[in-house]
């Protein structure tokens, strides 16, 4: 059984044949999940995770059980965590798993007969968004993800994209990364082999092959604002690409979406794509 708990679980093989595949079926329509069941299970707010995965699955012919208002659900009541995963993998034949608790995921497969994918646990991983995020620089640089200087900017405290992705990359040859954020935000476990750290974006624009914006994490206690310019961004080396996860606040200003550096909506669009291949591999 496949669990999906961490980019750990991602291995550099499963990751290219996953991201050929996604670039060859482009999220065209299949029946490769006919009468197959996922469970969407989130206890944390979501729009393109949740949305993508139910999206990815009807694509596929297969369907999808959403529970994604757990206040609703009986959970409520007072149902444990454990006892959920349970009752949801009779009935399902995969879980995708939202939480706000570090590990949450690895909980669930504990207890789970059928996989579980980790969709994002507390201030710890994301690594679904980093199969997106690692299709998206694969796209960008020659399906190469060697030799690159990425600026991430932001909650690196907290952001959960941001671990997974440096998890992905610091695999890889030669790549250099600019930490940027303010000094009660840094980035403090799993460090990448290589980096530098500032709090000021204009030190390293010029710098930068990718930059990855992520938002301040309000929900997790952060407190911090900030928005970068289009004159800023405007310096970036034309060669260059701007990545976010999304949700975005007020980071990228809406003016630069139409500039050609801008892929935060590819990411998006990517999401079915790679998530259709993933589910077909999860649940083969
Ligand atoms: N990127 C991402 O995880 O977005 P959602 O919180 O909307 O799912």
């Amino acid at each position: 059984m496949l669990h999906i708990l961490s980019v750990d679980d991602l291995t550099d093989d499963f990751l290219f044949s996953l991201w050929r595949d996604a670039g060859k079926r482009r999220g065209k329509s299949n029946s490769f999940l006919k009468g197959k069941v996922l469970t969407n299970l989130f206890y944390e707010p979501s729009t393109r995770t949740s949305s993508s995965f139910y999206s990815a699955m009807s694509r596929c012919g297969g369907s999808t059980i959403p529970i994604n208002n757990v206040q609703f659900s009986s959970a409520a009541k007072g149902e444990t965590f454990e006892d959920t995963v349970i009752t949801m993998s009779t009935m399902s034949d995969a879980i995708v798993v939202r939480h706000s608790e570090n590990g949450a995921a690895h909980k669930a497969a504990n207890v789970s007969s059928v996989p579980i994918i980790n969709a994002g646990d507390g201030n710890s991983e994301h690594p679904t968004q980093t199969i997106i995020d690692g299709f998206t620089i694969y796209n960008s640089f020659n399906k190469n993800l060697s030799n690159l200087r990425v600026t991430l900017i932001g909650d690196l405290k907290n952001g959960r994209t941001v671990k997974s992705l440096v998890k992905l990359l610091n695999r890889f040859d030669n790549n250099h990364f600019n930490l940027v954020s303010p000094k009660h935000l840094k980035l403090s476990n799993d460090l990448p082999k290589s980096y530098y750290e500032t709090t000021d974006i204009n030190e390293v624009l010029e710098e930068t092959d990718i930059l990855y914006v992520t938002r301040v994490q309000k929900e997790r206690g952060s407190v911090h604002s900030y928005s970068l310019t289009s004159d800023q961004l405007n310096t970036l080396p034309s060669k260059s690409i701007v990545m976010h996860p999304f949700p975005r606040v007020n980071e990228i200003p809406t003016d630069f979406d139409k500039n050609k550096r801008a892929k935060y909506f590819d990411q998006i669009k990517f999401s079915v794509w790679c998530r259709q291949i993933l589910l077909e591999r999860v649940m083969k």
